[in-house]
């Protein structure tokens, strides 16, 4: 990391303007990827986290898929806007992730812990979460534009089909990323003395 820990959070930011000539390998892509799948916790050590790398070829099929799809549901007069959306910020990219949860981490947790079966789906979003936040940003840290999207479920049916995905992998988003093209607006934050509240 070329970045304190500290800076790299701060970088981190939702990059919409992303291009295919990314500033490193698919190699080092790889590597971190399966860094942040090896050491970020899950909840009971579950491990229940999945990540599909789609690169060349495959990342931009998963967008046209997803267009396609948008085409049969959005009106057509907004269909353009979709469209240009897609095409610009993620078919646009170099790559893209996708997040799935493995049902059944999910459900053999709940029968060998009964107590906690509510919290067993729950706990999963969180880790899958855990894992989005490293990725997106060890990612940035790299020099990479990153964003994240959710066109499931309706994706879900076409995506396990084209990569044969395990029928137990729930997919949980996408998240696209290339060369970043422009900076993102200034964030507006909220006032941190109503978020967080210290009692010494
Ligand atoms: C849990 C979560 C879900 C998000 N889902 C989407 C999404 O579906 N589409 C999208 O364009 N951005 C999505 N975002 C990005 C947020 O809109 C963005 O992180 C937020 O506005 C703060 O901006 P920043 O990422 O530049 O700091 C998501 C972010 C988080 C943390």
């Amino acid at each position: 990391m070329e970045r304190t820990f500290k800076q790299a959070l701060e970088s981190r930011r939702t990059f919409y303007a992303i291009g295919n000539d990314s500033p490193v390998s698919d190699d080092k892509i790889e590597e971190v990827v399966k860094f942040a799948v090896k050491h970020v916790p899950s909840a009971f050590n579950s491990q229940s986290t999945r990540v599909v790398v789609l690169l060349g070829e495959n990342h931009k099929r998963l967008w046209n898929i997803t267009k396609d799809i948008l085409r049969r549901i959005v009106p057509a007069d907004a269909f353009e806007g979709t469209e240009a959306k897609i095409d610009n910020c993620f078919l646009s990219g170099h790559g893209t992730l996708l997040f799935f949860e493995d049902q059944n981490v999910v459900k053999s947790l709940q029968t060998s812990y009964p107590a906690y079966a509510d919290n067993f789906p729950i706990w999963s979003q969180q880790t899958s979460a855990m894992h989005q936040f490293a990725i997106w940003t060890m990612l940035e840290d790299l020099g990479l534009g990153v964003n994240l999207q959710h066109y499931n479920p309706l994706i879900d049916k076409d995506v396990k089909a084209e990569w044969s995905i395990p029928e137990s992998w729930k997919l949980i988003s996408e998240m696209p990323f290339g060369n970043p093209l422009a900076e993102p607006e200034a964030k507006q934050f909220s006032p941190i003395e109503d978020r967080v509240k210290i009692y010494k």
